[in-house]
């Protein structure tokens, strides 16, 4: 089993990330030691539910009794109402200040927990059991929290770090495959914004090969979860730094927003995100053109390509500017000088990049026009 320490100097906490094969019952047993209440508070959605349905049997310590809310499964679900149901399951219940409420799932059930658990009496404890790849290397650790509002995915939320994440491997054996390439984006943003071992590790490797080769597969989440840490650690509430984790995020809200969230799961936005962001990183002569090359081949490996509904550039110029990125000076882009090494540039005027994307179009690398 590998640890992941998060120390948040700026609010005074720290956390471990556990990530591992078949860890989550020895781990949960670890944390529950010293617990002096007889019940934790579980939510969790109806697929993971029917997945995983001994979960409290197998996983949880026997001293513990669970009380335990599924959700249904969907991101259409991440709206105040649910928070509102979470509130009516814990009051109900009857859990107080001392209560451990545990997301399991991906990344919607930890979100929308999370952000319960942040307000239910001014904030209890949560624990995060990640269940997708996108969840394991990204949602899961940070402490984002959030739901959907009609004007803007994620527009309402709150910083709660959780008291721990455990990663557990054993569950990706039942995540769809499309659902794997989605997560592996995010695992691999990680690699080129700033580990460029880890890029070299999953180089040339095929997703059946990371898959099937649980070592690499933990020691791959493992350099992806500690790039995150160190970012939010340095810069927990996004005033600056943190902001490169959004690389290939611009584009990739675009295209989320502009099909209406029906054509791409977040991660295959993503991969063309990033794809065009190396793109223009490399058009404006901060990355070398070999290095885009390398990105763009591992990219186009994982075999998302796309045609979109034609879009206007007032359309395009007016999905940019709502993304929460975009302020009175523009918008911030995430690019790459080198792999492993991203940079924040201020300012871009989202004309500049409606120019910048026709040209891509005319690439017609991952991404095309209908
Ligand atoms: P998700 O939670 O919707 O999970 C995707 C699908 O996989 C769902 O149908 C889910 O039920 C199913 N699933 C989950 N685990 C499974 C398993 N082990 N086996 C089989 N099926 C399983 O989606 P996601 O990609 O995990 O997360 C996306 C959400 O995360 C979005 O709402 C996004 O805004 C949010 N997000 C948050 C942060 C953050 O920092 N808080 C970062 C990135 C994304
Ligand atoms: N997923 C981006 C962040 O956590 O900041």
């Amino acid at each position: 089993m590998k640890t992941i320490h998060i120390d948040l100097p700026g609010n005074s906490y720290r956390y471990q990330v556990k990530i591992g094969s078949q860890i989550l019952s020895s781990v949960l047993k670890d944390n529950f030691l010293n617990y002096s209440e007889k019940r934790i508070f579980l939510v969790t959605n109806s697929t993971l539910h029917a997945l995983y349905p001994e979960f409290e049997q197998t996983f949880l310590p026997e001293k513990l009794e669970s009380e335990c809310l599924i959700l249904p499964d969907g991101e259409q679900y991440k709206t105040l109402e649910t928070v509102s149901r979470i509130f009516d399951f814990l009051v109900d219940k009857k859990a107080n200040r001392k209560s451990i409420l545990i997301a399991f799932g991906g990344g919607v059930i930890g979100d929308i927990a999370g952000f319960a658990a942040s307000a239910f009496m001014r904030g209890i404890a949560y624990i995060q059991i990640p269940t997708t790849l996108l969840s394991q290397v990204d949602s899961g650790i940070g402490g984002k929290t959030g739901i959907n509002h009609k004007a803007g995915k994620n527009l309402i939320g709150a910083f709660k770090q959780p008291l721990q994440t455990i990663v557990d491997v054993d569950f990706l054996k039942t995540l769809p495959e499309r659902e794997f390439i989605a997560g592996y984006a995010e695992l691999i943003k990680h690699g080129f914004i700033r580990d460029p071992y880890l890029f070299q590790l999953l180089n040339h490797k095929n997703l059946n090969e990371l898959k099937s080769d649980e070592e690499l597969l933990i020691e791959s989440i493992f350099r992806s979860c500690e790039v995150k840490a160190r970012v939010v650690e340095a810069d927990e509430k996004e005033t600056s730094q943190r902001a490169i984790l959004n690389f290939g995020h611009t584009l990739g809200h675009f295209l989320e927003t502009h099909t209406n969230y029906k054509q791409f799961l977040h991660g295959e936005a993503v991969i063309i995100g990033m794809d065009y962001a190396a793109w223009w990183s490399f058009q404006q002569g901060f990355l070398d053109e070999a290095d885009f090359r390398i990105i763009h081949d591992h990219l186009y490996s994982l075999g998302i390509m796309k045609t979109i509904p034609p879009v206007t550039r007032d359309e395009f110029i007016r999905i940019i500017e709502v993304d929460k990125k975009f302020s009175d000076e523009g918008i911030r882009f995430i690019g790459l000088t080198g792999i492993g090494k991203a940079r924040i540039f201020d300012r871009i005027s989202s004309e500049s990049l409606w120019d910048n994307l026709q040209a891509y179009f005319q690439t017609g690398a991952l991404l095309k026009l209908a």
